[in-house]
């Protein structure tokens, strides 16, 4: 039976169907279809219709409907995370993980919608306004139109959903086509809750429907992750909107020389490097360690790579599944074989198989290679030695890119310095880029994008200020 797909809140099916295959073996994972022109007006309009009313809807029915999805993604885990596996081929052990992380990003916005309250703010600071005080609040900007990408296609669409919901934004989702079933499970469960009708709305649709629904004026906020080049298209489409921008890096990490746990280091970057074989945004790409500890570090992460164990996804012994697709997997293949033909060194891995990319570590990397300059989004990294952490934070910064970065120090001069110097959105100091936790701001600078998620992040991004000014009080 074909999955619906969610308008204004209700299941809806067309003939337009739509098979969702695993790129690891072509195996069947579910069946959709394409939203209908006609079903994608009666989400928008359904949307616009009821954005005053959704904003005026008290914090408990919102806290309460994101409680109540979190909770069902915890009772459902385990098909959940079976079901992310089987259409995007992330090994199940990463799939559970990113389930427990849209767990806590649902109750963190219940958490935060019940907290969302405002300030007072006394304007008798000058004798003209003796007896004022203003009340400064946050109130949605309107309908948002939510574009995911497919690498966790339930937590960055939690991403999305959760604050707008949070904040009494009404939302359509645009799942990745790769990807559409979780975000359709994620409906059903919002079809469990009281939320109003047209309050939310899961639409697949093909690229050109998006865009569409990009410059359509009833959708004021467009929230975007993905490509660069997709993203700041649309910020020139639409420069009158509030576009929000979650793109991508080629995120790095310093290994300093003070830093004393360097097997636990290379551990960390080995694991996070080829994590969902490389395809998230903050996956460790760039590696540079002081030459006093390089060797150790270097054939530590060598040996950490070569026990990642290859496979079946839905096998929880599985470490690094598939790419989202096979001309995924040859372009990452075709960089590291240029990387290797301009002179290189292999560590280990560099082949292919249909999708599957092994696990690869290259070291003495020329300047200008794409595995350096561009986002490989693949299971690769870069080795490169460094004779000062000074070298090393110049390095991080040669990017056009600047999401996360991580550093291995204990020196709290360093953390500091770290975060003043390196032109990131966030520095993780000993540990991995990778690192995130839902309620932390994330986001980057450069070509890494515009604004922060993160559940209290995207609440404030989502709304504006709105001040109520109130006279003649003894206050
Ligand atoms: C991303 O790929 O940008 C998201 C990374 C994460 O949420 O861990």
């Amino acid at each position: 039976m074909s999955t619906p797909y969610w308008v204004a809140g209700r299941p809806v099916t067309s003939d337009d169907v739509v098979e969702v295959r695993s790129p690891h073996d072509g195996a069947l994972a579910g069946t959709t279809s394409q939203a209908t022109a006609a079903d994608v007006e009666r989400a928008v309009a359904a949307a616009d219709a009821v954005a005053a009313e959704f904003a005026l809807t008290p914090a408990h029915v919102r806290a309460a409907a994101l409680d109540h999805v979190s909770r069902r993604l915890a009772e459902r885990i385990t098909e959940v995370a079976a079901l992310i596996s089987a259409e995007s081929g992330k090994p199940v052990k990463w799939a559970t993980v990113e389930v427990n992380r849209a767990i806590a990003t649902f109750r963190w916005a219940a958490e935060e919608a019940r907290r969302f309250s405002g300030e007072l703010q006394r304007l008798d600071t000058e004798p003209a306004s003796d007896g004022r005080l203003a009340l400064v609040r946050r109130v949605s900007r309107g309908p948002v139109l939510g574009i995911a990408p497919f690498n966790f296609p339930l937590n960055l669409v939690a991403h999305k959903v959760a604050p707008a919901l949070a904040v009494g934004a009404p939302i359509i989702v645009k799942p990745a086509p790769a990807t559409p079933l979780i975000s359709l499970l994620l409906g059903e469960l919002l079809a469990e809750t009281d939320l109003p009708e047209g309050s939310w709305s899961v639409l697949p649709v093909p690229n050109e429907v998006a865009s569409e629904l990009v410059a359509d004026p009833r959708l004021p906020v467009v929230s975007f992750t993905g490509s660069g080049p997709v993203g700041f298209a649309i910020l020139e489409r639409v420069p009158r909107k509030h576009v929000t921008l979650e793109l991508g890096g080629n995120a790095a990490v310093v290994v300093a020389p003070d830093w004393s746990d360097l097997d636990w280091a290379a551990e960390r970057i080995a694991t996070f490097s080829m994590y969902q074989a490389g395809q998230s945004c903050i996956s460790v790409q760039r590696v540079f360690v002081h030459r006093d500890v390089y060797q150790r570090v270097a054939d530590a992460v060598v040996e950490n790579v070569r026990k990642l164990g290859l496979g079946e996804p839905s096998d929880p012994a599985t470490d690094v599944g598939p790419l989202i697709n096979e001309a995924a997997a040859r372009r990452v293949e075709t960089w590291v074989r240029e990387a290797v033909d301009a002179g290189a060194t292999l560590l280990t891995g560099g082949t292919r198989d249909g999708a599957t990319v092994t696990p690869t570590v290259l070291a003495d990397v020329p300047a200008g290679c794409k595995v350096v300059d561009e986002e490989v989004f693949g299971p690769v990294v870069v080795l490169d030695v460094v004779d000062s952490v000074e070298e090393a934070f110049g390095k991080v910064n040669s990017s056009r890119f600047g999401l996360q970065a991580g550093l291995f120090t204990h020196d709290v001069r360093l953390a500091f310095k770290a975060s003043a110097r390196l032109e990131v959105g966030g520095v993780i100091v000993g540990d991995v880029p990778s690192f995130r936790a839902d309620q932390m701001p994330y986001g980057g600078v450069k070509e890494s994008g515009i604004g922060r998620e993160g559940v209290r992040s995207a609440m404030a991004d989502l709304t504006e200020e709105k001040v109520l000014v109130l006279t003649g009080l003894e206050i």
